[in-house]
């Protein structure tokens, strides 16, 4: 805990936040150390599971609409995060936001999945297996969410090589799912 806290402060004084090592008294702190304090595993029920309850076809178009929006921020987002973490001066307010903005994201990712927005309702790169296997996408799901949280943890405590590791356990979680269950689309 004292570690944690110590190294939230440090984070905070590179982004010049505070105005000096006792002014820290940011009320981030608690959502920090609940970060840290998550099992380091992919336990079971330590992540939320995808919501796969059927969706009426009014909301379907929605949903999709979400999905891909939401996929492509992801896809922004890491772009952003690689482009920073290769140069030789990151920008580490963009680093940290980037990294906050991806564990958002994953959580979010659980209302993406609906039965009922597949390939057979609208053009989509979600392939009809999602919902053939749900507890296996859900394990991806789950690993996605877990790499994403890893990684801004490592992110908040500064750390170079752990950032650079989360970052490549990250970007395998997308990879291990897109093999499975994403098809190529041709826009
Ligand atoms: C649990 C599965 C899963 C994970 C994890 C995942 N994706 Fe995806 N991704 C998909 C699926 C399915 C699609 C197709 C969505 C669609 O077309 O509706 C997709 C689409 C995309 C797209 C294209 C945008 C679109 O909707 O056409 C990008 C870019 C993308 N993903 C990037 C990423 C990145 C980067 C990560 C990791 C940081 C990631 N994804 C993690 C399943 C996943």
């Amino acid at each position: 805990m004292r570690i944690a806290l110590f190294a939230t402060t440090t984070a905070f004084v590179l982004l010049g936040a505070c105005g000096g090592p006792h002014a820290n008294s940011s009320n981030t702190t608690a959502a920090n150390t609940g970060n840290s304090a998550s099992p380091p595993q992919v336990a079971a029920g330590s992540n939320a599971d995808p919501d796969m309850t059927p969706v009426s076809a009014d909301q379907a178009k929605t949903v999709m609409h979400e999905r891909h929006e939401g996929m492509e921020s992801i896809g922004k987002t890491t772009k952003t995060l690689k482009r920073e973490l290769d140069s030789s001066s990151p920008d580490t307010a963009a680093v940290h936001a980037a990294a906050a903005q991806m564990a958002d994201l994953s959580s979010q990712a659980t209302g993406w999945f609906r039965a009922g927005t597949g390939p057979d309702v609208g053009k989509t790169g979600a392939k009809p297996e999602i919902w053939q296997n749900p507890q296996d996408f859900a394990v991806k799901v789950h690993a996605f969410q877990q790499a994403a949280k890893a990684f801004n943890v490592a992110v908040m405590s500064g750390d170079g090589p752990s950032i650079k590791t989360k970052f490549g356990e990250l970007g395998q979680s997308c990879q291990s799912c897109h093999d499975k269950y994403r098809s190529e689309m041709h826009h």
